[in-house]
């Protein structure tokens, strides 16, 4: 069976959503209009709207709801910041910077920061070749200090993650590899789940988002996970093992014409 990819966020979502133990690790998420949008912010004060098959953190746009009895909105695209002073004038610009494709709205995480600069996080989980799913890799990504996005290709620096966790663990009491256990668990959920969905899936990378209470988001699922970002860990056995379970399940097939470090950089999805 050849390797799956599922690019639109809706199915991917809704297959998380169908499952227990998971739906309550994704954030809301529902169709783009106009009083879905209004409403959404109303119910959680800060919203994200993003294309439904989009990458590299294109397109994705941040609003939010300022509290009290002044109805004010702000909106982030790239590095720009807007305020407005009423939901019309927000929407307007909205539809005016938005990309002329399908998006969805989906109820806004406040990421931990580092210096002012948000992180989340990426799970890498592939079936072995043993045939289980496994989380091979996690690494942090730090946003760019003006931006929304923690996308490499949006100037995100991926990190490792107990560089980004430390401190927020050490004020919770917790564990750095406690913590990593807990992820890496997810990541297996996640994949179990979707690979009944989606027969003949190997590898997926998650999107995962954690808030001021350290609790893990779902963003969003990757079927097509780019595996070069774990040559920025220091441990370079992880990439390693990365690289094997891929060409295992055929992903590195046709990466022999050459592997230098430009066309191995424009390979996969951040
Ligand atoms: N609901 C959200 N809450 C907080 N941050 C988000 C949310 N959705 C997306 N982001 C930020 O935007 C980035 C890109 O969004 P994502 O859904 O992963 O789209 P893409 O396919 O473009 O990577 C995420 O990695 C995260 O940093
Ligand atoms: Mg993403």
């Amino acid at each position: 069976m050849p390797i799956r990819r599922i690019s639109s966020k809706w199915a991917k979502t809704e297959a998380l959503l169908a499952s227990p133990e998971l739906r309550g690790l994704v954030p809301d998420t529902r169709p783009f209009d106009k009083q879905t949008v209004r409403g959404m912010l109303d119910d959680y004060g800060m919203i994200y709207v993003k294309p439904v098959n989009g990458t590299f953190g294109q397109g994705v746009i941040r609003l939010g709801k300022t509290a009290g009895n002044d109805e004010g909105y702000t909106l982030q695209a790239g590095e720009k910041q807007q305020s407005f002073t009423s939901y019309e004038a927000m929407y307007d610009s909205l539809l005016k910077l938005k990309r002329p494709r399908t998006y969805l709205s989906q109820q806004g995480i406040e990421l931990l920061k580092q210096s002012g600069r948000r992180f989340d996080f990426r799970v890498m989980v592939q079936m072995s070749p043993a045939g289980r799913w496994e989380t091979t890799g996690i690494i942090g990504r730090l946003a760019h200090p003006r931006r929304i996005v923690t996308n490499y290709h949006a100037g995100g620096t991926p990190l490792p993650m107990e560089t980004l966790m430390k401190a927020h663990l050490e004020n919770a009491g917790r564990t750095s590899s406690g913590y990593r256990r807990q992820l890496s668990k997810l990541g297996v959920d996640v994949a179990s789940v979707l690979g009944k969905r989606f027969p003949g899936l190997k590898e997926i990378g998650i999107d995962v988002a954690v808030d001021t209470s350290l609790k893990p988001w779902i963003l969003e699922v990757n079927t097509m996970p780019d595996p070069f970002i774990f040559l920025r860990l220091p441990d370079r056995s992880v990439y390693r093992r990365i690289r094997r379970y891929a060409t295992a399940y055929g992903r590195f097939r046709r990466a022999k014409r050459g592997s230098s470090k430009s066309k191995r950089r424009s390979g996969g999805k951040r």
